[in-house]
């Protein structure tokens, strides 16, 4: 009988979860191509929403002196300046549900960005998920920088592009964390 370790290691989805690691040193040579952030942004779509809503919006930026503005004017986004790219993930306020599901959009928003995140890895991509909401003066802050629309409201800054150098994911199992009711 295999262990866990091995057996995941015969599974690429399950080893592209565990190899992927924030990352925050990218390499300014090398660009992505717009091919990889549309696969990128496939992923992000294809996750699961409350009601199927599919409430989220995504700014693409490239423009070296916005992302450059994005690191300086962010408190924990710094490597943006060196990312070939950065998706601004925003909620579509025009989907958001109402009443007692009307935060549903950030576990949407967090699904998607996750998805980001792995396909990213997949692709040989680094990437790093960096906070905005709930921070209200670092969303505004993204939303005068790069005039997003007022119907949508900035949720992170994934700063993506290839890595300097790979580090090693960190190891999180930990069978504390579960409860088996057999
Ligand atoms: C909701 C959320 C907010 C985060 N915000 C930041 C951030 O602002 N800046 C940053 O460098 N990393 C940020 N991270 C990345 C975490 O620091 C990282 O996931 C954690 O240290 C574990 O490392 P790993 O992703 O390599 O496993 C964030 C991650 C999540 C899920």
């Amino acid at each position: 009988m295999k262990n866990i370790a091995e057996r995941n290691d015969e599974n690429i989805v399950m080893k592209n979860i565990l190899t992927r690691t924030s990352d925050r040193l990218f390499d300014t040579t090398r660009e992505v191509s717009k091919n990889q952030i549309e696969q990128l942004l496939h992923a992000a779509m294809a996750a699961p929403s409350g009601v199927n809503r599919q409430p989220w919006h995504f700014y693409v930026v490239t423009d070296k002196t916005l992302l450059a503005q994005l690191a300086d004017s962010l408190p924990y986004c710094k490597m943006a300046k060196d990312a070939a790219a950065a998706i601004v993930s925003c909620g579509d306020s025009k989907k958001f549900l109402e009443g007692v599901d009307d935060t549903l959009w950030v576990q949407d928003l967090s699904a998607a960005s996750e998805n980001i995140l792995l396909a990213a890895n997949s692709l040989g991509l680094g990437s790093v998920w960096t906070a905005l909401y709930p921070h209200f003066d670092r969303m505004e802050k993204v939303k005068q920088l790069l005039k997003i629309d007022d119907t949508f409201v900035p949720f992170n800054v994934i700063p993506v592009g290839y890595v300097l150098t790979p580090h090693k994911p960190l190891d999180k199992w930990n069978p504390a964390n579960i409860t088996y009711l057999e």
